[in-house]
């Protein structure tokens, strides 16, 4: 686990970004990433990065009582503030744990939910392979981010030196990781409602390209 950055997050559990409450603004926006994402009742789902857990709450609602929950966060913070916003849903789970370090002891996910954390991976090609790993072979893997590719990295480089350096990689470059973790991208825009981006495990001739 990157101590560094745990605690850099630590720091930002009240902040505006991190804490305030979603509003009009990002009704279309979490619209798009259910729909994109294909999330519906009974799916087992993860969020690594789950923050104060405000996307947390609207997946675990977004499954039902029969679906499922697993959230990551490095920041003891973090957890304690998403903890106890989910404390009343018995759906959800949040672990103190990295992605990088995360073993799931079920049958893999059937969605996996990236919400403002891929530039935060230290090892993206080890976040892509840990990522491809936990899918189920009819998975689905989405980055999101509800500002633009150009804001995404544009407020990394402005935020202090802990992140500073945690940009998200140009589409083709992802595009090269997810292949060598065998998964095909397709679905990706960037635009007004920010940035989504959804891949599959690949299959035949998409698996040899
Ligand atoms: C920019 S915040 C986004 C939080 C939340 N998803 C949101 O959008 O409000 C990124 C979060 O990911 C967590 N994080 C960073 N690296 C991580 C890793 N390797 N595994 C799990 N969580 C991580 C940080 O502690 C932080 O809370």
């Amino acid at each position: 686990m990157n101590i560094a950055k745990a605690v850099y997050f630590d720091g930002e559990v009240n902040a505006p970004w991190a804490a305030a409450e979603y509003g009009e603004n990002e009704a279309p926006k979490i619209r798009r990433l259910l729909a994109d994402a294909r999330i519906s009742r009974g799916l087992r789902l993860l969020e690594p990065g789950c923050g104060t857990g405000r996307l947390t709450e609207i997946l675990a609602g977004a499954v039902g009582p029969r679906g499922r929950v697993e959230a990551l966060e490095i920041s003891p913070r973090m957890v304690e503030a998403s903890r106890q916003r989910v404390s009343g849903r018995r759906n959800v789970r949040v672990h103190h744990v990295a992605l990088e370090e995360y073993r799931d002891r079920g049958r893999g996910f059937d969605r996996i939910v990236c919400h403002q954390v891929f530039p935060h991976f230290d090892d993206k090609q080890e976040a892509a392979m840990r990522l491809a790993g936990l899918l189920r072979p009819d998975g689905l893997v989405v980055i999101v981010h509800f500002i633009n590719f150009a804001a995404i990295n544009d407020v990394h480089r402005k935020a202090g030196t802990t992140v500073e350096h945690d940009l998200m990689p140009p589409l083709e470059e992802i595009r090269r990781l997810f292949r060598r973790a065998g998964l095909v991208i397709d679905r990706f825009a960037d635009d007004a409602l920010g940035y989504i981006l959804r891949a599959r495990p690949a299959t035949g001739a998409a698996a040899r390209r």
